[in-house]
């Protein structure tokens, strides 16, 4: 892998190489920088990434703006780019194997979820969108006077998209196929932890006959590439999914050059259990919403909140599911939780579950450290209960599998409980009552309610948030319109 990605050709003891990819090639950082990924399952060095500087992201803006201005991407039929979203979709299909094992090692996420769950809904994604490109249609608009309206709906240039680390190569296709869709060029920039997936997804997408130069990957830091691509002149638009602190930041940068920014930010969603659930379902469905993903997932169902007369069982239930999930080796097929990211981020959670026991909530499973084989940043499935509104633990994002249980008395009680938060990205509700349950849905101020359910998403299904988990959407079809182009309203005089 001298060149590219090809996880199948590197073992861990083998560190891969990788370099930019711009314009359709790969190339050098221009300041010659590297920084490490590792795999958080063995803390080995995983790949030495080339890292994009200001210099770099410059080179790519360049790249993306020429090939935006390109008659063979601009004059595109759009039935020809919805086969290249749709032959994209296919490259991804048949490296499946090859991008899930590539991001396990990266992210630590166990194999099972990553190729499972990430890879078909990047394929899906793909194909959703490559069904969108020839329906970007404007209107005809009735005006006063002999003119004839109408709006075009136009792309908006070059999209700088920048990604977290927790489904990268999700995130990558959730904002890169609608932008490309809608007749974008896009600079993405992987978060630093996990850049590789979308080094192998830009070179797939050269594969699958995209002009060089429409989707340019430039992995490196946040405070220099991802800055640079946020106060860049040449860029039109940031859709950016990351914390809440970062996405102050990049809304305060943007104001500059007066871009528009789409912010998916973090969130501490309710989990809402009603004592008329199905409670072995709510347990189930509770624990998977937590724990899915190491508990690194922005809509994680982190602030359970469950009626009195069922809170015992119901935490009694998930303490026994939380211990029956061991931390494992994320390549093995059975493991369900696999490694925190970083050792930065096992810190963060680390210091939550210090904080839980100091203010005083009741340790009810997990809450150690532990390594797998000897190594690696692991965590086991952790549950508090007795946690008080008041508690950090019931209040920040702690991005990691603790649950948080909260009592509560009745509806009015749960819903206040609710949305006794700075965030609102997404909330589960759990009950038998029809009439309560769309109570809720229409009670909680969210981006996404799940009723019966929890994390469930779709590429029809637009996801986003409110309050401090940021505005704007991904996926969705009029969503992804609005998002990813611009309206020109043309008048034409009919009595010249
Ligand atoms: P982060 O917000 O720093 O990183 C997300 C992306 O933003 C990365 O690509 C990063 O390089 C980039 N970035 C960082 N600073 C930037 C800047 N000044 N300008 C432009 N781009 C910048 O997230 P981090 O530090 O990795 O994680 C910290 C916490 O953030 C987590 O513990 C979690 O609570 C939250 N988080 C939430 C995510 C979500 O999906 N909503 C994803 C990742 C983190
Ligand atoms: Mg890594």
């Amino acid at each position: 892998m001298a060149e590219g990605t090809d996880a199948t050709k590197a073992a861990d003891a083998e560190p891969l190489r990788t370099r930019l990819w711009i314009g359709g090639a790969w190339c050098d950082a221009r300041a010659g920088g590297t920084f490490e990924s590792t795999n958080p399952a063995t803390g080995k060095t995983l790949a030495e990434v080339a890292e994009a500087g200001p210099e770099d992201v410059d080179c790519a803006v360049e790249a993306a703006r020429t090939a935006f201005a390109d008659d063979r991407w601009r004059r595109m039929d759009p039935q020809e780019r919805s086969r290249l979203l749709w032959k994209l979709s296919e490259l991804v299909e048949s490296h499946a194997d090859e991008l899930a094992r590539l991001e396990t090692r990266d992210n630590g996420k166990p194999y099972f979820e990553a190729r499972r769950v990430d890879l078909p809904s990047v394929v899906r994604t793909l194909r959703y969108y490559a069904g969108l490109a020839d329906k970007v249609q404007g209107d005809v608009i009735p005006v006063q006077g002999p003119f004839l309206n109408y709006a075009l709906r136009e792309p908006l240039g070059v999209v700088g998209a920048i990604i977290p680390w927790n489904f990268p190569l999700s995130m990558a296709a959730w904002k890169v196929a609608p932008a490309l869709a809608c007749g974008n060029t896009v600079v993405l920039k992987p978060a630093e932890q996990t850049p590789l997936t979308a080094l192998r997804f830009g070179e797939l997408a050269a594969q699958a006959g995209f002009p060089a130069g429409v989707l340019n990957v430039v992995p490196g830091f946040g405070e220099t590439a991802g800055a640079a691509l946020v106060r860049h002149a040449g860029v039109d638009a940031i859709s950016f999914t990351g914390s809440t602190a970062v996405g102050r930041r990049v809304m305060r940068e943007a104001s500059a050059t007066l871009k528009p920014v789409s912010l998916e930010l973090g969130g501490k969603s309710p989990n809402v259990v009603f004592a008329d659930a199905d409670l072995k379902q709510a347990v189930r469905g509770a624990s998977m919403g937590v724990f899915y993903g190491k508990g690194e997932v922005c809509a994680a169902g982190s602030r359970i909140l469950v009626e009195d007369s069922v809170h015992d069982d119901f935490v009694a239930g998930l303490a026994a599911r939380a211990k029956q999930m061991p931390a494992g080796d994320p390549m093995d097929p059975k493991t369900r939780l696999g490694a925190v990211v970083s050792e930065a981020q096992l810190d963060r959670v680390m210091g939550y579950i210090e904080a839980g026991r100091r203010e005083g909530a009741r340790l009810e499973a997990g809450g150690d450290r532990v390594t797998v084989n000897g190594q690696g940043n692991f965590v086991n499935a952790t549950v508090f209960s007795g946690v008080e509104p008041a508690m950090s633990i019931a209040r920040e994002e702690i991005f990691g599998p603790v649950a948080a249980v909260i009592p509560f008395r009745d509806v009015d009680d749960a819903i206040a409980k609710a949305n006794d938060s700075c965030y609102g990205l997404a909330a589960g509700v759990w009950t038998r009552d029809v009439g309560k349950a769309h109570r809720m849905a229409a009670a909680i101020d969210a981006g996404t309610v799940w009723v019966n359910t929890y994390n469930q998403y779709a590429p029809a299904s637009p996801f986003g948030g409110c309050k401090e988990s940021g505005f704007g959407r991904d996926l969705g079809f009029r969503t992804a319109l609005e998002k990813y182009t611009r309206v020109k309203s043309v008048w034409v005089a009919l009595d010249g």
